[in-house]
């Protein structure tokens, strides 16, 4: 069964896709918890391209506030030099996992930052959503957020184990307690998207309140400059200092240029269409945002995609708790293209999971040196063996899958079928619809499927065997694995760019008429994933 239409895994498209990372504390290095965001982000731009989108992908470093500046005196740094360092680190470890940013913003970068900063504050204060007020209460500098006795575990705050601060201080108010209904409308219309959808009722009945207590009340959005020493003057009021939320959050329009003299990008590009975050910090994303956004007058993003935490030993991996897995150390071990593949496949993006050593291993043996590097070297050796590595072919001819194997997709059952046919029938379709929902281990899944589909029609076949009587088959049956595998090599793009680049090369497929490719291959000199 053959379906001879000239489809590749290549949809064009003219949109724009524009996904922003949430900007990284420069107050210490990143561990494999800002490692997932980083690099699920990455996989979705990557996506994006791969189909033609005009993308835009924004990552950054938070740059200010208390937090920041006792992380610097502790080691008796000027904060400004603190921040450089452990920046550089930042940025050397983004280009180590091959993420491919198109900008990176720092909060402390005033040429870039600060103009959209000051913009939005005025656009605040022009709708009169901004007044000065008494603040008298907590603080949290680990959530370098205000918090309120209700949300105290044993007189601490529960994400970070600490005693919060008593505050008195004269700052600037937001009018948040407006922005309740019409952010509430828009979520509950879908307008303003947050994945999953427990995050919807979750803020939903933070806005609505409980008990009879109204949910939503105003919040400060300034503190006074001699209490912290580094942050963005509030405009008009060098006293003050932005509020570090308020300085952080307009990281996603500044970037765009927003409030310079070029604002293309912006209008371009805004509003985001996924902004990826932790779920440490969806009340400043799906409320705070959302509210400055409205107050403005400027779009909201249209998806928020919330993940949950790498836990380590069951608790949210972070510095202060010191139970941190370097990226470093598995890229070391196992190369960013295996690290990138077990973030991308071996997760949930909206759940939490638990990161060992142990696993991580058992399952790089299993999937990447047995899976998939057995299939590509299994299959560019009897390539190059039996027929020097030119391989014709026909897709209308090619054999079909004997065994009977249930599918996940479309057919129950894909005995019958050929490879080509399964391809752009089932698989192909499964993979985009996936990954077009952000659903990145679903998409990872299915190209998993192709890979043990192609090992089931080297069972069905023995060409090993074959080649001794019937060298014609043979030729069709490695015709029809090495097409399984320029397809895997496409579908690998964005999560494994360079797996997919140094398979594509080996395949060595002609660029004509997809049905009728000659393969110009090679055998790998040595695995592409050595077993440990
Ligand atoms: N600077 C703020 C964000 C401002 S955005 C306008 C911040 N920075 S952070 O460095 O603490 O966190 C950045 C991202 O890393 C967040 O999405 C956070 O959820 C994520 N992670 C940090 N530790 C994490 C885990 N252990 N697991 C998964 N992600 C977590 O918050």
């Amino acid at each position: 069964m053959t379906d001879s239409s000239n489809k590749t895994s290549t949809v064009v498209s003219e949109k724009k896709f524009y996904i922003t990372t949430p900007i990284f504390y420069a107050n210490a290095e990143l561990h494999l918890g800002h490692t997932y965001t980083l690099v699920l982000s990455d996989i979705l731009a990557r996506y994006h391209r791969s189909i033609g989108d005009k993308t835009f992908f924004l990552t950054g470093s938070d740059e200010h506030g208390d937090k920041i500046v006792r992380a610097a005196q502790k080691v008796y740094m000027g904060p400004q030099a603190f921040v450089n360092n452990n920046v550089a680190k930042m940025q050397e470890l983004i280009k180590e996992l091959g993420i491919a940013n198109d900008f990176f913003i720092r909060t402390s970068d005033q040429e870039h930052h600060w103009h959209g900063a000051e913009k939005l504050w005025h656009e605040l204060e022009k709708a009169g959503d901004i007044y000065k007020g008494l603040y008298k209460g907590l603080y949290c500098v680990g959530c370098e957020a205000f918090i309120t006795e209700k949300e105290l575990v044993d007189g601490k705050c529960p994400l970070h184990d600490t005693n919060p601060e008593h505050i008195e201080e004269e700052n600037y108010f937001f009018k948040l307690s407006k922005y309740g209904p019409e952010i509430k409308r828009l979520l509950l219309s879908g307008e303003f998207k947050i994945t999953p959808q427990s995050r919807v009722n979750e803020i939903v009945s933070l806005i609505s309140g409980s008990n009879g207590e109204s949910g939503l009340g105003d919040v400060s959005i300034s503190r006074p400059e001699r209490a912290i020493p580094c942050g963005i003057p509030v405009p008009n009021d060098p006293t003050q200092l932005m509020y570090v939320w308020c300085d952080a959050l307009s990281n996603y329009i500044s970037a765009l240029g927003y409030g310079t003299d070029n604002e293309e990008n912006f209008r371009t590009f805004w509003p985001a269409d996924v902004q990826v975050l932790g779920k440490d910090i969806l009340r400043f994303h799906a409320l705070l945002w959302p509210a400055f956004l409205l107050s403005a007058k400027i779009p909201l993003s249209r998806e928020l995609l919330v993940h949950g935490f790498v836990t380590s030993d069951g608790k949210k991996m972070s510095k202060s708790i010191g139970n941190v897995l370097s990226p470093e150390e598995f890229i070391s071990e196992y190369g960013r293209d295996a690290l990138r593949y077990y973030l991308a496949r071996e997760v949930s993006p909206v759940e939490d999971w638990d990161l060992t050593r142990k696993k991580f291993k058992e399952v790089y043996n299993a999937n990447l040196a047995n899976g998939l590097g057995n299939l590509v070297s299994r299959t560019l050796k009897m390539a190059e063996q039996y027929f020097g590595g030119v391989v014709t072919g026909d897709a209308t001819r090619a054999p079909s899958i004997k065994t009977k194997m249930s599918a996940v997709g479309a057919f129950g059952d894909i005995a019958g079928m050929n490879i080509p046919y399964i391809i752009i029938n089932d698989i192909l379709p499964r993979y985009h619809k996936h990954m077009s929902a952000n659903e990145i281990n679903k998409g990872a899944d299915v190209i998993w499927e192709l890979i043990s589909h192609l090992d089931q029609f080297i069972t069905d076949y023995e060409p090993f065997k074959l080649v001794k009587t019937d060298r014609d088959k043979t030729e069709a049956i490695i015709w029809g694995l090495l097409f399984g595998l320029r397809e895997v090599a496409q579908m690998l793009v964005p999560i494994m760019p360079d797996t997919a680049q140094r398979i594509s090369l080996l395949v060595g497929a002609s660029d004509v008429n997809v049905d009728e490719i000659v393969f110009n291959s090679k055998a790998p000199v040595e695995p592409l994933f050595m077993r440990k």
